[in-house]
């Protein structure tokens, strides 16, 4: 079997796509991230009204929408920026409804912010900076925008589980194959030791990572393989280049897999998936 090499990053229209089933297939997981994400941030460096914040790549609002649901008054003003317009949509979306004047919503690609240096008291990128195409400019671009002293924080996949799943329905499907399966995997976020030494390595200090769990909740197993498979077929370029054929082969064969990770959930609503994220928080 051969195996991925080199990074592969989805492009931006992968993730306009993704953009609308992003939350609901993620099963409320991003937010026990954000969730202690922040708690780093409170040890050391507490977000007030005086703060001035970027969640960079901020998907559909995640780490803006955390944030603001603390209840701060009045609220710290935030820059939500995102590569994907499908993001930036429900994003502007969600400022109107949610009446959020104090957030700043802009389509902006993280490896090149057009922010003014030292502008943010806290940097914040959750599941975002490790998929960039080059993750050191993205983190020399949250150095560069953070005022002096200012707190940094982002955020990693250790184990989100369904790789393993992708990669057995290859290896049982096509057990002689040649090409490897490529998916958006980056091996250079997944222990924490080396998401320390990333943060280091761009300028950072005081820097501290830590693996997590997190949940996926779903309403049933069924619904969980199906956003997962929905996902798989966005962003694996190898699913995509499949005849149709093949790819509903492969995915009725992967879709079983994912769905028996699912166990009951322990609140008894349905199903959860645990999932392994890495929060890493420095300062500058
Ligand atoms: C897995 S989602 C994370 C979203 C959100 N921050 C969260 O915590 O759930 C990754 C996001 O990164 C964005 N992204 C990927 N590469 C980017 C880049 N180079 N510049 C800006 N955003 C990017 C994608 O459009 C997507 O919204």
């Amino acid at each position: 079997m051969a195996s991925q090499s080199g990074k592969f990053s989805p492009p931006s229209e992968i993730f306009d796509e993704m953009a609308k089933k992003y939350e609901n297939g993620i099963g409320g997981a991003q937010n026990d991230i954000i969730k202690a994400l922040l708690a780093h941030a409170d040890e050391v460096c507490p977000i007030d009204s005086s703060s001035i914040i970027h969640d960079n790549a901020c998907g559909p609002a995640v780490v803006t929408n955390e944030i603001l649901s603390r209840g701060i008054t009045p609220a710290p003003r935030i820059f939500a920026t995102d590569y994907a317009h499908g993001m930036i949509d429900i994003t502007n979306s969600y400022k109107d409804r949610r009446g959020w004047d104090t957030v700043v919503v802009q389509y902006m690609d993280g490896q090149a912010l057009s922010f003014e240096d030292e502008k943010f008291t806290h940097s914040i990128s959750s599941l975002g900076v490790f998929m960039f195409p080059d993750d050191d400019k993205g983190l020399s671009e949250m150095l560069r925008t953070l005022k002096p002293g200012g707190w940094v924080g982002v955020s990693s996949w250790k184990d989100v589980r369904w790789p393993a799943a992708a990669m057995a329905a290859y290896e049982k499907l096509f057990p002689d194959a040649k090409e490897p399966m490529i998916l958006p995997i980056p091996k250079n976020w997944m222990d924490a030791e080396t998401c320390k030494n990333n943060l280091l390595r761009a300028g950072f200090h005081d820097v501290k990572a830590e693996v997590i769990t997190c949940v996926n909740r779903q309403s049933s197993k069924e619904v969980g393989g199906s956003a997962f498979a929905g996902f798989l077929r966005q962003v694996s370029p190898t699913v995509r280049g499949w005849d149709d054929e093949t790819r509903e082969e492969y995915m009725a064969y992967y879709s079983k897999l994912v769905e028996d990770m699912f166990s009951p959930s322990v609140r008894g609503d349905g199903v959860e998936l645990k999932l392994y994220a890495i929060v890493t928080s420095g300062r500058k």
